[in-house]
């Protein structure tokens, strides 16, 4: 299974961190959007698309590069995220990315996120929120969410049944 990671850690490299450890697992390279040209992306079964949240948002850089590639039908694909508050409820921040993704021509297969140091304005007098995470217990759970992915996309491919 080939796969790479594009992500955008721009805060603190929080979500590089994450991206780091699903990339050990993966086997995977970890690059920003800049570095690598879209039509690469076609050499993957497997391309993950990661950054920090931002105003409820993935950040733009990485949404820039997904809402230029064209539509196509593409590879497996995966997101993750890191943030100060979790991404539930109606207004989950991954559902976007996800339906822009699967507009591309991605078949989007499992999200993870990550709570992380936050320092957006209203926190910011304090220090943040979350200070200190992604923690050790973060990084284990992002290692046992690209395990479980690993098992499953590589079931999945043909002549591996
Ligand atoms: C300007 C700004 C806006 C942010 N907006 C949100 C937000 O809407 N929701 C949230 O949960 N976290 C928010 N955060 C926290 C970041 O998502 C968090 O720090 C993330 O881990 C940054 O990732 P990075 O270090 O990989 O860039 C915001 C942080 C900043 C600086």
């Amino acid at each position: 299974m080939k796969a790479i990671i594009v992500c955008t850690s721009v805060s603190h490299g929080n979500t590089k961190r994450i991206a780091d450890v699903i990339g050990e697992v993966l086997d995977a390279r970890v690059v920003e959007p800049g570095d690598i040209d879209a039509a690469q992306l076609a050499d993957y079964d497997l391309v993950g698309f990661g950054s920090g949240i931002y105003l409820r948002s993935y950040h733009e850089d990485l949404r820039s590069f997904i809402e230029a590639l064209p539509e196509e039908r593409r590879s497996k694909a995966f997101v993750f995220a890191t943030s100060g508050f979790p991404d539930k409820g109606i207004h989950r921040f991954s559902r976007p990315l996800v339906q822009l993704l699967e507009q591309k021509g991605f078949d989007v297969v499992a999200a993870f996120s990550s709570r992380a140091w936050d320092t957006y304005f209203p926190f910011k007098p304090f220090g943040g929120i979350r200070k200190g995470r992604p923690n050790a217990d973060d990084l284990e759970s992002a290692r046992t969410f690209a395990e479980v992915l690993r098992g499953s996309v590589q079931d999945s491919l043909p002549g591996t049944g």
